[in-house]
Order: structure tokens, then C-alpha cells, then sequence
């Protein structure tokens, strides 16, 4: 069986978040099971691309409406990411060294057409084409409408949703930068008077499956504007929960903690890395360490964080560390916060993988007050690390913690994402520091949690295999 995952993102080339983790352990897990999963995904302009060597497979050029762009299919020179990793290079629309920017129609449009014009010249074509989030959402709807890949309706895809909050929308004055299709047709296109390319995936993918079972309740109800199509496309619609990569997130093999450790010496472990943050960030070793590491922005409740920070330092003696950039205003007042609680609070305001593997194996306790979670990793990450989740009960976070008050719980829930709910719920964290036996018990049978992929990768090929062309 081969599959290709189509992405914006995938670890270790470009991350923004936890599609690149997902993208980038996914297909290695396939692979064990004897599947060929391969990855395609934008060249950009970074670090990781300049570093490494890529092939060139493939040259061509493709059609944007009138205007015509070369592009080129690489593929990095080894296999050590795990799996096959193709690039698309159109260097004319400047894959810079971002992500994502204000408008990426063209460019994640490009990307995509660049993708089914070297598919086509395929002679063995995949046994599954696995779609990720809206960049390459319009795939489905090319091949199964647009003249030029006719040859390539037949394949099965399947549309993962990770995260339906950004749905790509763009206005019908575009609608000719599509390859041309039958415009009977281009209703399949449209949601709410716009081109939207996670609606066009929903209506013409073969199967869509969102990163956790209760993400995927959920958004029959709360969708941004998509209730209706996904309560209406419900029979092909599953909730697959993401897994985690052992070979990166191991506190016993991690080269970026600043101590290895294993269950058995999760105490001595735990404590170096605690230090080493403490140190750095001017905290009080003997206090609990709560943290935060994310994105600032409302889905994770970040707009919250600088009145609840003020109010439960002021209440309780603990510390708390955040590593995020986002909004910039939260980013502002959270840095504000700094002088007022010297000694108990500190902020990181950037991304650094470094230290995010560092607090998962430091903090004592990880909040994540989400709004929306259609999975969640950090949450996984910190059991592994042996690091005491503290959640909002919602989409994958409600599927993966389980409160202390429940028969073999090991967390701490609380039911909505608001100051006073969280401020109790650190309190609760708090007094649970204080229990040290209790403590130390559910920091050891956290780490004994299997969360990796094999369970969910063996789901997946399942879905495709129940897919026949
Ligand atoms: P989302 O994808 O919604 O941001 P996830 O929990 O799925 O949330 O994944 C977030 C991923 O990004 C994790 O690997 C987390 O460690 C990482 N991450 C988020 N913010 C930062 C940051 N500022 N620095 C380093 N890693 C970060
Ligand atoms: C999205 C979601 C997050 C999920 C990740 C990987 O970014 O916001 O909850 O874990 O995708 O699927």
C-alpha cells in the first residue's frame, strides 16, 4: 500500500505546531507496519532546507490562471526523517522562510496543482492520497472535477482535520486560478458565498477524519461556520487520535533535557531539569512549577492567562512559566507581568524546541486551558515527560486525561475555559504538590501511559484499506 500525506508542515523541516508533529511521525509509523508513506510538502526557504541536500526528481511548469510558474520536485537526499520526503519548489511565488502568512491562496494553490501535475506522470499512482487541514484541501475536488486530472479521480483520499478554525477561504473572483472543471460543478467549491477549501475537501474527499473522537462530536456543533456540512457528510466522517513519536519525545534518549532520565529515576531526572529552569528563569526550585508552552492565541485561552497569572500568584505560592508567541497584545501584558512577580514568573515570548522539550521534563505541572482542542500533544508529551496535566475537558484533551478524582485518574480537568475555573484548578494542582506521595505515584504511572502510534497508524491503514479504488 502507498501513501502520500500532502502538507504544509512536517518535523523536523517546518513546524508551526502539531501538524508538523503529526505529519512528520505518522508515515514512519506506517512504514513499520509495512506500508510505503511517503510526504510532499512546500520548499521553504529555511534552516533545515539550506542545511540538507535534496535531488531534483522532477522540473515542469504549471498554470496559475494565465500566468505560468516553474517548479521543481525535490527530494531530501536520505532517509533519516523516516519516510520519503518530497519538496515542491516554485521559487517564483517565493516559499520564504515562513509557513503561513496573511493570504496564501496562490501560493498553497500552487503547491497543490504543482503536486497533481507530477502525479500525473506517475506509472504506479497511491493507493491513498491523505490530505492535511485546508492548504491542501482543494486536492479532492481537482481530481475528482478538474479536466486535466481526470486519470487521477480514482484514487481514494482521505481529509484529515486538524484544526477547523482556518478553513482557507478565498473570494469567487479567483475561482479561475483552479484548473478548469465543469462550473455545473462549482458549488462543491462554495460554503457561505466563498471559494472554501476545508468545505470543497469535506464535500469531495472519500473519508475525513479529525485528530481526536470528541473533536469530531464537537464540531457537528461548533464547526466555525461547518456544522451542518459535517453533520450532513457524518457516515464518512471518523475521529482517529493522534499518536506520539517515541524516537523524539523519550525522556530517556532526548538530547535537548539537560538530564535523561527513565521512570525509575524520574525523581533525580526531573529535579536537574527543574534546576536548569529554575535557574534560568529566576524561580524558587522548591515551589510547583506550572507551565505553559503554545500558541497565544484565544483557542488556547492565552487572552486569559495575564489576569489569571495575576491572580493565582498573588493567592499561592508557586511559580509559573510560559514559552508561546501569538497575539501580540497577550505577548505585551505577559511580558508586563514580569517585574510585578519577580522570583515566581517568567516568559519565554518566541518558539524554542529546546526548551519546550526542557519544561516538559522540568515543570510539575502543564496547563492548557483550550477553548478548542481538536487534539492536543503537549498534554501527551508532558505524561510521557512524567509532567501533570492540568485541562480544559474538550476534544482530544477530554479523550487522553482523566481526572484525579476518577478511579485511576491522573490529572486535573476543569469544565471551562475561564479565570476562576482555571485559578481553582491550579489550586487543586497546588494542593496535590503538597500530597508529595500521591504526587510522585501519579508522576510514575503518567510516564507508563502508551500514547505512541501504533494503535492509531494501524487505524488509519484500516480506513484506507476499507477504500478501494
Ligand atoms: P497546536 O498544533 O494547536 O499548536 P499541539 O498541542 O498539537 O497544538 O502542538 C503544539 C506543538 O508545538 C508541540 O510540539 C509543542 O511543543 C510545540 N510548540 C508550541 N509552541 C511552541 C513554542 N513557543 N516553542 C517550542 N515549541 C512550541
Ligand atoms: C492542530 C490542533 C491540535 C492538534 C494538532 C495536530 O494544530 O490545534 O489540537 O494536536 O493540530 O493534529
Amino acid at each position: 500500500m502507498k501513501i502520500f500525506h500532502i502538507s504544509a508542515e512536517c518535523y523536523p523541516i517546518a513546524k508551526v505546531g502539531g501538524l508538523a508533529d503529526v505529519v512528520g511521525s505518522l508515515p514512519k509509523y506506517q512504514n513499520k507496519k509495512g506500508a510505503i508513506s511517503q510526504v510532499i510538502m512546500p520548499f521553504y526557504n529555511n534552516s533545515f532546507n539550506t542545511k540538507n541536500k535534496f535531488l531534483t526528481v522532477y522540473a515542469s511548469k504549471l498554470e496559475l490562471g494565465t500566468t505560468s510558474f516553474n517548479f521543481r520536485i525535490l527530494k531530501l537526499d536520505k532517509r533519516n526523517v523516516g519516510f520519503d520526503l518530497f519538496a515542491v519548489d516554485i521559487p517564483e511565488l517565493l516559499f520564504d522562510n515562513y509557513v503561513y502568512s496573511e493570504d496564501d491562496t496562490e501560493r498553497f494553490l500552487a503547491f497543490q496543482i504543482a503536486v497533481l501535475n507530477w502525479m500525473l506522470t506517475w506509472k504506479e499512482k497511491p493507493s491513498i492520497l491523505h490530505c492535511h487541514d485546508h492548504h491542501t484541501g482543494l486536492m479532492p475536488f481537482m481530481m475528482t472535477q478538474c479536466y486535466n486530472y481526470e486519470i487521477l479521480s480514482n484514487i481514494p483520499t482521505v481529509l484529515t482535520i486538524h484544526n477547523a478554525q482556518y478553513q482557507g477561504w478565498f473570494s469567487h473572483d479567483k475561482v479561475d486560478l483552479i484548473p478548469k472543471f465543469n462550473f455545473d460543478n462549482v458549488g462543491l467549491l462554495d460554503w457561505n458565498g466563498s471559494i472554501n477549501p476545508l468545505a470543497a475537501a469535506i464535500k469531495c474527499a472519500w473519508r475525513v477524519t479529525t485528530v481526536s473522537p470528541s473533536y469530531m462530536e464537537e464540531l457537528k456543533d461548533s464547526a466555525n461556520g461547518l456544522e451542518n456540512l459535517l453533520r450532513s457528510e457524518r457516515a464518512k466522517c471518523f475521529g482517529i487520535l493522534n499518536g506520539i513519536d517515541l524516537d523524539v519525545w523519550n525522556p530517556e534518549t532526548d538530547t535537548y533535557i539537560e538530564k535523561k532520565y527513565k521512570i525509575s529515576s524520574v525523581q533525580s531526572g526531573r529535579k536537574g531539569n527543574k534546576k536548569w529552569l529554575c535557574t534560568k528563569f529566576n524561580l524558587d526550585i522548591e515551589k510547583p512549577l506550572f507551565a505553559f508552552i503554545g500558541r497565544l492565541v484565544g483557542e488556547k485561552g492565552a487572552d486569559l492567562f495575564p489576569e489569571l497569572f495575576k491572580t493565582v500568584l498573588q493567592k499561592n505560592n508557586i511559580s509559573i512559566l510560559l514559552l508561546g508567541s501569538g497575539n501580540k497584545e497577550t505577548e505585551h501584558e505577559l511580558n508586563k507581568l514580569k517585574e510585578q512577580f519577580k522570583g515566581s514568573y517568567n516568559a519565554f515570548i518566541g518558539y524554542d524546541e529546546k526548551l519546550s522539550h526542557i519544561i516538559y521534563a522540568g515543570a510539575d505541572f502543564l496547563l492548557m486551558p483550550s477553548r478548542v482542542e481538536p487534539c492536543g500533544l503537549n498534554q501527551l508529551y508532558a505524561l510521557r515527560y512524567g509532567t501533570i496535566p492540568i485541562v480544559r475537558s474538550i476534544g482530544g484533551l477530554k479523550d487522553t486525561v482523566i481526572d484525579i478524582s476518577e478511579e485511576n485518574g491522573f490529572g486535573i480537568c476543569h469544565k471551562n475555559t475561564s479565570v476562576d475555573d482555571m485559578a481553582k484548578a491550579i489550586e487543586r494542582g497546588n494542593n496535590l504538590f503538597n500530597s508529595q506521595l500521591q504526587f510522585k505515584k501519579i508522576r510514575k504511572q503518567i510516564m507508563k501511559i502508551d500514547h505512541s502510534w501504533d494503535a492509531s497508524a494501524e487505524t488509519y491503514i484500516n480506513l484506507y484499506k476499507s477504500l478501494k479504488s
